[in-house]
């Protein structure tokens, strides 16, 4: 656990609040934006200090290159209020290490993991009363760099921004999901953008997506790109899977994201007697698993999707279906010591709770 005093940033402070504007019985995830965001310039080689100010828009040019290129890259974390009414951000070392890696894919400048703590402190603690305090619900955080040079030549940028907005959040999905596996279209291939959180991977899979949501399905659930042979992930969230009472999951490569929220649950799973498998895993083998009846649950993991059940996955056109995740089940048993150990119901045995005393 880690606690230190707020940063002093310049800030200029909102002259009309929109909390009141929030449903907080009914969050709609993505919907509010908190009053206030975090904004700060890469110029001249280096990281300018960053300034809290009220939310909202920005004079850019049409030029700006990351509009051009692509060069733009988020983070996505989450803030809860705990038991003793403080506020936890949950993992930020993890997250700032997996910035970097994105950035440093893109060609853009890393930022240093104090100045990101020091960022996600000063403006979670600034808009503190957004975080929720309803069961389940969270101030999902938004940590987002681009390219802001404006210029037509293809080049790495020398002037980026960094902003850092918050906003109330509920469940992401709110029902369990059906997944389609795709064997067309790709999501990433190895050597490719995959496992950086590059705004260019969420646009590619819309159209994929869209399709699979005109047959009634609510995700894809991608294969490799070479041989459409193994499972990578669903583009918002990864998988796991429980087959003869194994937590069995794709293992990374280039071509997955390295789930902050797959970690966890991959670190918790031994403590709740469950063995972890962590590799290929094939389309294949999931159809034989439910034609033998040995899968017993699956589910998506991320930041937004928490621990979210899937009900359907969808294998050349035939729906295998799993039944409903009941308290017992590893999902809901692992979904509830990851939210206890957030909230402070249980130690923090691996430090991963960032504690802002309020
Ligand atoms: C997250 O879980 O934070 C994501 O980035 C998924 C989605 C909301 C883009």
């Amino acid at each position: 656990m880690i606690t230190t005093s707020r940063p002093t940033f310049p800030f200029t402070r909102t002259t009309k609040s929109r909390i009141k504007e929030v449903d907080f019985s009914n969050i709609e995830f993505g919907k509010y934006i908190s009053d206030h965001m975090l904004e700060a310039d890469y110029l001249n080689d280096s990281w300018q200090t960053p300034k809290i100010v009220p939310f909202g828009d920005i004079p850019m040019s049409p030029a700006m290159l990351s509009l051009h290129y692509g060069q733009s890259v988020f983070e996505g974390m989450k803030a809860f209020k705990n038991k003793d009414g403080d506020i936890c951000i949950f993992r930020p070392q993890k997250h700032s290490e997996r910035l970097n890696k994105s950035l440093a894919r893109m060609c853009m400048p890393e930022i240093p993991e104090d100045l990101f703590i020091q960022s996600l402190h000063a403006i979670v603690e600034t808009d503190k009363d957004w975080i929720p305090s309803t069961e389940g619900a969270s101030l999902y955080i938004r940590p987002f760099v681009f390219a802001f040079e404006p210029r037509l030549g293809v080049k790495i940028a020398d002037h980026f921004k960094f902003f850092i907005l918050t906003s109330p959040a509920g469940a992401y999905f709110s029902k369990p999901t059906k997944l389609k596996v795709e064997k067309t279209f790709v999501r990433a291939a190895e050597g490719g953008t995959g496992f950086a959180k590059c705004a260019g991977n969420y646009g590619g899979a819309f159209y994929p997506t869209q399709l699979a949501r005109q047959q009634g399905f609510d995700q894809v659930l991608w294969t490799d790109a070479k041989e459409h042979k193994y499972i990578d992930e669903a583009g918002v969230m990864n998988v796991m899977f429980l087959i003869n009472g194994k937590l069995i999951t794709p293992q990374l490569t280039s071509a997955l994201l390295d789930g902050v929220t797959r970690d966890s649950i991959l670190k918790l799973a031994p403590t709740l007697g469950t063995t972890v498998e962590e590799r290929r895993v094939s389309v294949e083998e999931i159809e034989e698993a439910f034609k033998k009846g040995t899968i017993s649950e699956a589910f998506g993991t991320g930041t937004a999707a928490v621990v979210s059940p899937i009900a359907t996955i969808n294998i050349d056109g035939k729906d295998y279906n799993l039944p409903t995740a009941g308290p017992e089940s590893f999902q809901q048993r692992v979904k509830q010591k990851l939210n206890n150990i957030r909230l402070g119901h249980e130690a923090d045995v691996y430090g991963w709770n960032y504690i802002i005393h309020v």
